[in-house]
């Protein structure tokens, strides 16, 4: 099977999450590094993406020059994934899927609903794959997880509750960092500080693993550094179509968590409860039974999960693999093999609506509102 060309914009040197997705489009064979716009200064962007193994005519200046140059050329990239700061996902999205490349791109994909709905428009209209980076969603015993759910091994699902919150921003004398500032600067990081940064990635765990969508929430956001005007704390209850029930607690001033996303979902008849800190192990209780560890690797795991389990059994698979997850459904995708488990355009948009939402609740001292975007309603 040839490999399909794949071009990065942003996930320059120091970037943070630049090479989880290098070595996870990378990891399978899949894909060929054939093009890179990876730094918002020109020279330094094409100096990395040579030193890479980028052919010098494919190691462009800007995202505008790397659109250019690619869609003249018969061996233009078949996949570009976009990994630049949040404000510049829609433009860059858009400009790339109607230029008729299929697109991954970080979340949050927009900053606001229209931008959303618009790129979910631009997508089918496109007829190309438009995937977002729930990269969680690729552990394989979330898949596991999903799967006993959808197979019914714990019954219907009552309620699902998860936390993102670590500490990392909780120390109160390096608010002024303009690393840490920015994200809870409304002119930088928009609406929402901590939920659409984190938060996002568990409401969308908790749709996925549930396998329905956020209906209602209502939301507490709170600034626990009085500088900081966006929320770094928030915990959002909500309801689900089917009925289930949603708490989330996100955070950023949580001292003494690391990365510290985790869920737990109870059904009729069993429970699960899954840790990104020990993502290879699925805790599965059964009512009235004892608890049980469901390993990666091991024997009777469903489909999707044993798919995805790369080396054996208690050896460890970490984040850049489950990013590699994510490029092994992309690659489906493109090769026109749809599978339901990547995370898509209306993944993305559905958070937008869902941040937009919690701001609007948190306003309005919890108030109920509609998580879903106008255009699922
Ligand atoms: P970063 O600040 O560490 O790196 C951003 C990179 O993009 C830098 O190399 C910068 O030079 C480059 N860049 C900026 N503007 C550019 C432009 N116009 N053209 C080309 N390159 C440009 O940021 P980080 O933490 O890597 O985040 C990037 C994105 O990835 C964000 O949207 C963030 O939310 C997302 N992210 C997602 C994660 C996940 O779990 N899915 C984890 C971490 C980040």
């Amino acid at each position: 099977m040839t490999k399909l060309k794949w071009g990065m914009i942003g996930g320059g040197e120091g970037s943070q999450i630049g090479p989880a997705h290098r070595l996870g489009a990378q990891a399978d064979g899949q894909f060929e590094f054939a093009a890179g716009a990876l730094d918002h200064r020109p020279d330094v962007g094409r100096d990395y993406a040579q030193r890479l193994g980028i052919a010098a005519d494919r190691a462009y200046g800007s995202w505008q020059d790397m659109l250019e140059g690619e869609r003249g050329r018969e061996d233009r990239v078949d996949l570009v994934t976009v990994a630049t700061p949040n404000a510049t996902h829609f433009e860059i999205t858009k400009a790339f899927l109607e230029a008729g490349f299929n697109v991954l791109c970080e979340k949050p994909m927009t900053m606001s609903v229209e931008e959303g709905e618009e790129i979910v428009r631009v997508a089918e209209a496109s007829g190309k794959v438009c995937a977002v980076n729930y990269c969680y969603s690729a552990y394989p015993m979330i898949r596991q997880a999903r799967a006993m759910v959808r197979a019914g091994e714990i019954g219907k699902v009552r309620l699902v509750v998860t936390s993102f919150s670590h500490g990392h921003h909780g120390d109160a004398t390096d608010a002024d960092n303009p690393r840490v500032r920015w994200r809870y600067d409304p002119q930088m990081a928009g609406v929402s500080g901590q939920f659409a940064d984190c938060g996002i990635h568990a409401l969308h765990m908790a749709s996925f693993i549930c396998d329905d969508e956020v209906a209602r929430l209502s939301a507490d956001f709170a600034s626990t550094i009085p500088s900081r005007v966006l929320e770094d704390d928030a915990m959002v209850n909500f309801r689900m179509t089917g009925g289930t029930v949603g708490r989330l607690w996100t955070s950023s001033v949580a001292i003494g968590r690391q990365h510290g996303f985790d869920i737990q979902v109870f059904g009729e008849t069993g429970g699960l409860k899954w840790f990104s800190e020990h993502p290879n192990q699925l805790e599965y209780t059964p009512v009235g039974g004892r608890k049980q560890i469901i390993e990666k690797g091991e024997g009777g795991l469903h489909e999707d999960a044993m798919r995805l389990s790369r080396v054996s059994i208690a050896h460890p698979e970490g984040f850049p693999l489950a990013v590699a997850n994510i490029y092994c459904d992309l690659a489906d995708a493109i090769r026109g093999e749809a599978r339901d488990s990547l995370p898509n355009a209306a993944d993305g948009v559905r958070s937008m609506a869902a941040v937009h939402g919690a701001v609007s609740s948190a306003q309005q001292d919890g108030a109920w509102v509609d998580a879903r975007p106008p255009m699922f309603r």
